[in-house]
């Protein structure tokens, strides 16, 4: 059953009963449309109520049944919504907890509205792409007035039931109650049950004084913050359109506003990115009700620049964590870079005095590893160096618990490697943060070849605790994001053999949508990271090709925004990049130095080079099982690298160019000499889904 009929005195109440949210799915949808007829052809019924079972009303349209032929089989939620609207006895809505989509447009075909105090009320469309296309543009403005309903469609954000009350003149709810909205609603309904002409919001007008001077205020206010996405300002022309139309009139706009969002590649790059999040949690061999350890406790081992940023995310989720150095000097320092940062916070108003003194109180600094022994979650940040986790490692197998989780936030030392220093392999794990870490959403779950699947469930579900994205990668140089950025850089590299400077390169990266370009991103995350490497891979690789130009960048000490140069000039104290003459000189030796043959290059080139070769790099991480799904790949890019997220990530990006055009493209870049040819032969699994038409995601 998706929905019940009960029948009370002389009121029947319908009850969506589809856990979580009572998604309107076709079952639901026809359950409600049965109930509505059985009401009206039954003499004894004088009124219904509609409500939800559980912790909703209803979140709106079933995600199940997302992009399915299901979503729009009859009654779809626009027949629906008429059947109710039509319906000759009194329909009552009896609205609580949530009550979003379509759950409020289905709510806006009932007559009267009777909500709970502290309802959350939304028609979020928005945040996928779209509009409310199920008659919420047309009729909230009606309810509710034209401005407040504006705000709502066009931000998706939730607004509590009470709050919209108090909107002068609003006919969104005919009643708030705090308690037994269901009661409540039933004797409302037995109150007006014999009161006709039944009203209906689709007969209400949406008037504003001063509409043209209004809309064109709210266009250029829209269009101004939400650049590169268009379902703002189709929201807001669909409003316009219940003002200016008669009720059909506007419903059809409104129609053929989301028929037209629903193609775009914004909103499919947002559905995507909806479905990424939901699935990134799950790991395939791991069922979902694997039982979790319990984590009370947690220690941080290093109280550096990540050890803080770590330490501050359990601190803010109310966990108390045992910090450990090896010198008081160094703790000392660690604790004082954590108060600041809070301090910074409480400055800024985003953190309460009362709050900051909580999570401080949380935190216990100490140097010594048996304060360690009751920590369930213990996570490593010292130097990157083996024998440094070693001894780390050794230390923690001797004092922790039995049954702790032992993480390393490694960026690029092997995990199993680290594993085998302990006796209890099955516990340890990668929580690959990124810095800053406590602000970074994503969190790279290091799957050791030992990992226990209950400390996997555990360590994705700590994620979600601390409001982290956690996506599983297997154990390789670099995990999915630093491994697939290598091709990136490498790529943005021969891009300055051929004749770009870093700045042409930027502008086209973040042209594209990208937070920053390449070079900006070095002298910000320090290039001297990146020539470490790239010494490490002369040794191990020697046949891999890079270009040199770093390496001489930073033989003059450039390192970037640490150093007050790099890439860019710095001026003391700011971080805007100025265009280097050094560097321009700099790069010009470089060239003649290799013989470089430069060209202009379009900004077109400059993008695919570079995503391509995250794309490609992608594809051999899908291949060899380290990135578990396209759509995971996306999630870190999206969370983790400033990818634009109207684009989807750079899996989703491919999709939507078509991947049969990108090897094309792979091809003409494997010509050019001052490249590395052999790089782009497409990835066996990217071959394979050109030869077979299909896509990533
Ligand atoms: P950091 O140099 O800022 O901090 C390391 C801290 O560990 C220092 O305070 C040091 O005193 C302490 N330490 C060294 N040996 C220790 C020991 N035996 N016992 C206790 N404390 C010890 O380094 P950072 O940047 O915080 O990096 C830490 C780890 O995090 C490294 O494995 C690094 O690869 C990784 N990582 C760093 C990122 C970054 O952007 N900085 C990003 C992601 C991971």
């Amino acid at each position: 059953m998706t929905a019940h009929y009960e029948v009370r005195g002389s009121i029947a109440v319908i009850t969506l009963d589809n856990p979580p949210v009572n998604g309107l799915g076709l079952a639901t949808r026809s359950a409600v449309a049965a109930g509505v007829e059985r009401a009206e052809a039954d003499p004894a019924i004088a009124a219904l109520v509609i409500t939800g079972a559980g912790k909703a009303f209803s979140g709106g349209a079933d995600i199940k049944e997302f992009g399915s032929p299901k979503a729009l089989a009859e009654p779809n939620l626009l027949s629906l919504i008429s059947l109710v609207e039509n319906c000759s006895k009194p329909i009552v809505a009896a609205i609580h907890s949530v009550c979003m989509g379509g759950g409020l447009e289905l709510s806006l075909g009932c007559h009267y509205r009777v909500a709970q105090t502290g309802t959350k009320v939304a028609l979020p469309e928005v945040k996928l792409g779209l509009l409310p296309g199920a008659g919420g543009t047309q009729r909230l403005p009606r309810a509710l007035g034209v401005e407040p309903a504006l705000n709502m469609i066009v931000s998706g954000e939730p607004v509590e039931a009470q709050m919209l009350a108090m909107v002068p003149g609003q006919k969104l709810f005919d009643k708030v109650v705090d308690a037994d909205v269901v009661g409540a609603a039933v004797k409302f309904a037995e109150e007006i049950s014999e009161k006709r002409p039944l009203p209906k919001v689709r007969d209400l007008k949406a008037r504003h004084p001063n509409a043209d001077a209004y809309f064109q205020f709210a266009r250029n206010m829209v269009g101004g913050m939400s650049k590169n996405f268009p379902a703002p300002l189709r929201c807001l022309e669909a409003v316009a359109g219940a003002v200016k139309l008669k009720f059909d009139d506007g419903m059809r706009a409104e129609r053929e506003g989301f028929a037209a969002l629903m193609v775009t590649p914004e909103s499919k790059a947002l559905r995507h990115l909806f479905f990424a999040e939901r699935v990134a949690s799950k790991i395939a061999d791991v069922p979902e009700d694997t039982p979790l350890r319990t984590i009370a406790k947690v220690g941080v081992i290093g109280a550096g620049t990540m050890g803080g940023g770590i330490s501050m995310n359990f601190l803010n989720a109310g966990l108390p964590v045992t910090i450990l150095e090896t010198k008081q000097e160094a703790l000392d320092r660690g604790v004082a870079t954590i108060r600041k940062n809070y301090e910074a916070q409480v400055k800024k108003g985003k953190l309460k005095e009362d709050k900051y003194a909580q999570r401080m109180a949380l935190l216990s600094p100490t140097l010594n590893y048996a304060d360690l022994k009751d920590c369930d979650l213990i996570i490593e940040a010292v130097f990157e160096e083996i024998g440094v986790k070693e001894a780390v490692f050794k230390q923690l197998d001797e004092v922790a618990k039995p049954g702790a989780i032992l993480a390393s936030n490694t960026s690029t030392l092997d995990v199993d490697k680290i594993a085998a220093f302990t006796r209890r392999p099955q516990d340890v794990v990668g929580m690959h943060f990124f810095s800053p870490a406590n602000v970074m959403k994503l969190l790279e779950v290091v799957r050791g070849k030992a990992t226990a699947k209950d400390v996997l469930a555990t360590v994705m579900a700590t994620a979600k605790k601390i409001k982290k994205t956690a996506v599983v990668s297997g154990v390789c140089d670099g995990f999915i994001g630093n491994r697939m950025i290598e091709q990136y850089s490498r790529q943005a590299g021969f891009l300055l053999d051929e004749g770009c400077s870093p700045q042409q390169v930027d502008k086209a990266v973040e042209k594209f949508g990208f937070a920053m370009g390449p070079f900006r991103m070095g002298d910000l995350a320090g290039n001297d990271i990146g020539w470490a490497i790239r010494k490490r891979r002369y040794v191990e690789k020697p046949g891999m090709k890079y270009s040199a130009s770093a390496d001489r960048l930073c033989e003059l000490g450039r390192f970037g925004q640490k150093t007050g140069a790099g890439w860019y000039d710095y001026q003391p104290g700011k971080r805007d990049a100025i265009p280097s003459p050094i560097v321009d000189e700099m790069l010009k030796k470089h060239r003649e130095a290799i013989g470089a043959k430069t060209r202009d290059i379009s900004d077109e080139e400059i993008v695919h080079r570079l995503v391509f070769a995250l794309v490609n790099e992608a594809a051999h991480l899908l291949e060899e099982g380290i990135a578990q799904r396209a759509s995971d790949v996306d999630m870190v890019y999206l969370t983790g690298y400033g990818f634009p997220i109207w684009r989807g990530g750079p899996m989703c990006y491919a999709d939507t160019l078509g991947l049969f055009n990108v090897v094309q493209a792979m091809k003409r870049f494997a010509k050019n000499p001052m490249d590395d040819g052999a790089f782009w032969t497409p990835a066996p699994l990217l071959a394979r889904l050109v030869a077979e038409g299909k896509s990533f995601t």
